[in-house]
């Protein structure tokens, strides 16, 4: 391992990127209600000299963590966008413009247009909604095994499509569309829900609620592509889905990144480099 690290403090999940001997990136994941996982590892491992930090829980973990070390904080949006390109760069994509969707405990949505960004705005239902709505529904809090048993459910007898309003006539809009998340549930007489599909319908909800928002700045920025990305779509066959069902039907082309949640630690780890470098170029033209 070399001895700098990236560290992205995020709401739920500390992520970690490093290079390794063969100068390819590792990742680790902590929970960020426990920080102090994240101060033992980087305690066992005397060769970390230099840190670079993003995330809105970058304070609350640098209290934690002693002082020998030379550490860089940067905002996130910048880390999370100098990440994304990074990440493109190296899975083969050329994009200069696009709507970049960060799924995390929220969302947050970008635009970046060649070397500019800004951030155009958001919503609270995101990963933290997928996990709290189905902890509190179906009693399953885990992640992992929410989006697997998630694969195996079906929104029919929940979810209350276009076509079951027009039932008979010609919809106005494409019938197989939702009218209504979870608009089924009183105007059907069932008394219980399988477990598989409530959380196939809490995900489609948390999917069509991000892609609706980020089709319309998609739409007011003129981009054709959307990137998302964010640790809620680790692994998540199914809200990728359902995010690149509705995204290609509105027209735009989605972008999912192999290491989605990784990008703000990448970014981090980025620019503690250049940070570092800058420092040694201005010592060199002071001495
Ligand atoms: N191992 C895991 N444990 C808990 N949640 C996970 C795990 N893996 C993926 N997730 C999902 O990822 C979400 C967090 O995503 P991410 O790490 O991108 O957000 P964050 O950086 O912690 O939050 P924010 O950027 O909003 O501050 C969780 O809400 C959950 O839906
Ligand atoms: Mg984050």
């Amino acid at each position: 391992m070399r001895n700098t690290i990236g560290i992205d403090a995020g709401g739920t999940l500390t992520k970690v990127a490093f290079l390794d001997d063969q100068n390819e990136f590792q990742f680790k994941v902590f929970p960020s209600k426990d920080l102090t996982l994240v101060k033992e590892w980087i305690e066992s491992l005397p060769e970390i000299e230099e840190i670079g930090i993003t995330g809105g829980r970058t304070e609350q973990l640098l209290s934690k963590i002693k002082m020998n070390k030379s550490i860089d904080y940067v905002v996130e949006f910048d880390a999370t966008i100098k990440g994304v390109k990074y990440l493109l760069k190296k899975e083969g994509h050329d994009i200069q413009k696009s709507i970049i969707t960060n799924v995390g405990t929220g969302t947050s949505i970008h635009y970046m247009e060649n070397d500019t960004h800004v951030r155009v705005g958001g919503t609270g239902i995101g990963g933290g909604t997928l996990t709290g709505l189905s902890t509190i529904m179906t009693g399953l809090s885990d992640f992992k095994e929410i989006t697997k048993i998630a694969k195996q459910g079906k929104r029919e007898f929940i979810d209350l499509f276009v076509k079951d309003i027009f039932e008979g006539m010609e919809p106005p809009i494409e019938g197989h569309l939702t009218a209504s998340n979870f608009g089924k549930v009183n105007l059907l007489n069932h008394t219980s829900y399988p477990i598989p599909d409530l959380l196939a319908t809490i995900q489609a909800l948390v999917g069509e609620v991000i892609t609706t928002l980020s089709i319309q700045y998609a739409d007011m920025k003129n981009s054709e592509t959307i990137i998302y990305i964010g640790s809620t779509l680790t692994n998540n066959e199914h809200l990728k889905e359902v995010i690149a069902n509705y995204t290609i039907l509105k027209k735009h082309t989605p972008v999912f990144l192999n290491d989605c949640g990784f990008s703000g630690a990448i970014g981090a780890l980025l620019n503690k480099v250049e940070q570092r470098n800058k420092l040694k170029d201005n010592n060199g033209i002071l001495t």
